[in-house]
């Protein structure tokens, strides 16, 4: 009868292998504690119940039986030694004494099926318990970001192997990884400088911020010389390598939701109810890809919160070249609006297929906001889309994604809000789904045609 507990047990444990991660280990004990002595107790309850009959009845059964049984018993031995001449009345008594036993027989069966369906049913609801505390146990865990050790790390990464590497950042390599819970997980290795400490206390204090367009921090590990930060793992690598990359290709679609998908992540981390918080390094390397390739915005060490709208002095320009507001170059003051300008130029190559700075004909470095405003003033707008969508767009929702990312790049003040963004990039892709709804329609129609 303690089976159902034990299960409980067995099945809690993978959950709690995350617990290298000691305080959630602690704080998540309270629960699955409760509901195991809660479950156990009521394992107990019913579990009382399901033994009684299963055991007893039988004992009981045997007991009583024979007691009702004994005086027939002993008769039937006292018939037999009392010879044939007995037999009529010796073979109606044994009759009785069969039909008693039948009955007796039937009365157990259902007694025992009866505790098998209750047993079953128990089984069933306290599983059911299980999955839900399992369930709540790796919600927990996710929403949790926590201090691991150096040793976690290097289990994770296989000593730092180098096949495992999977990027290079100004920061240092990133090491693909799996956690003792088996979670997949990108590991940052930094080497430790004089900005190290501040970097690692703002990355830390933006853990909490959760989004299904951000990509999430799930520990970190202050070493010595070094320390870790430990990212959910996005498999499909960074929006660079597949707007660029030999062998790999985004259709229109994709690019609109991968365009939407992060619009809706900064629209996010703008209105944060604790104070906007400002990304300050959009870009495509920035941009993450999951496993159904929804983007993930990822890096927010250049991060700072400050109230919505007010802008805040930075005694440096952050960021990286080609995605900086000019605005923000001159002045260093800190706003929303500077996000919304990267991710313009992000919404260009996305358009485009193009480096967020070209060399045209001339030897002069173009910025690709001022190339489409040229391309658009010559009225050759559709010159601006990726050669490697092969016209497979709408260009209805080319233009007005198009219309929406210059918004986005032009003056400060005739910026749209990432809100803006969002419903305008849903209406794109609501009239480029309706063109690929047509389009599938027309050729269902021309293959019986
Ligand atoms: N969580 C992650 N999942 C998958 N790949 C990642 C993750 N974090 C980083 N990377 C990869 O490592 C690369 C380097 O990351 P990073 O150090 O942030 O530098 P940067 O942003 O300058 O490229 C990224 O471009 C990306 O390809
Ligand atoms: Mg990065």
């Amino acid at each position: 009868m303690a089976e159902p507990a034990k299960g409980r047990a067995d099945r809690g444990r993978p959950a709690r292998g995350g617990g290298g991660l000691g305080g959630a280990d602690r704080r998540r004990s309270w629960p699955r504690r409760g509901r195991q002595d809660h479950g156990s107790s009521r394992a107990g309850a019913a579990g009382a119940r399901p033994t009684r009959p299963r055991e007893q009845p039988g004992r009981a059964d045997e007991g009583g039986s024979s007691r009702r049984r004994g005086r027939p018993g002993r008769s039937r031995l006292a018939a037999g030694a009392a010879g044939a001449g007995l037999a009529g009345s010796g073979g109606s008594r044994r009759y009785g004494a069969l039909l008693g036993c039948l009955v007796v027989a039937v009365i157990i069966g259902v007694v025992v099926i009866f505790c098998h369906f209750r047993r079953r049913k128990y089984k069933i609801e306290s599983s059911k318990k299980d999955i839900e505390v399992a369930e709540a146990s790796v919600e927990y865990e996710e929403l949790t970001c926590k201090q691991m050790s150096i040793k976690e790390i290097y289990n994770a990464t296989e000593n730092l192997r180098l096949s495992n590497i999977i990027g290079q950042g100004v920061a240092g390599k990133v090491y693909k990884g799996m956690l003792a819970n088996g979670w997949s997980v990108a590991v940052k290795h930094i080497i430790k400088n004089e900005h190290a400490e501040t970097f690692l206390r703002e990355v830390t204090s933006l853990s909490h911020v959760r989004h299904p367009n951000l990509v999430s921090l799930r520990g970190y590990c202050d070493g010595q010389d070094e320390c870790f930060l430990v990212y959910e793992l996005c498999v499909n690598g960074n929006l660079s390598e597949w707007l660029f990359g030999k062998d790999k290709n985004l259709s229109w679609i994709q690019r609109l939701q991968i365009a939407l998908g992060s619009a809706c992540g900064l629209w996010f981390l703008h209105i944060y109810p604790e104070g906007c918080i400002v990304h300050r390094d959009i870009k495509p390397t920035n941009i993450l890809l999951g496993v159904d390739m929804e983007p993930k915005l990822a890096d927010f060490g250049l991060s700072r919160c400050m109230d919505i709208g007010v802008s805040h002095v930075s005694s440096e320009v952050r960021g990286t070249f080609g995605y900086v507001d000019p605005e923000y170059r001159h002045n260093h003051r800190v706003h929303a609006a500077g996000d919304v300008y990267s991710f313009g130029m992000v919404l260009l190559q996305l358009l485009s297929g193009k480096r967020a700075i070209n060399i045209q004909n001339t030897t002069k470095p173009i910025s690709l906001d001022k190339m489409a405003s040229m391309l658009i003033r010559e009225g050759n707008v559709l010159e601006f889309a990726d050669p490697r969508l092969n016209g497979e767009y709408s260009e209805e929702a080319f233009d007005l994604s198009l219309k929406l990312a210059l918004s986005c790049t032009g003056h400060k003040q005739q910026r749209p809000s990432m809100e803006q963004v969002v419903s305008r990039l849903e209406k794109a892709l609501e009239i480029s789904m309706g063109d690929d709804d047509k389009r599938n329609t027309i050729s269902f129609v021309d293959s019986f045609a």
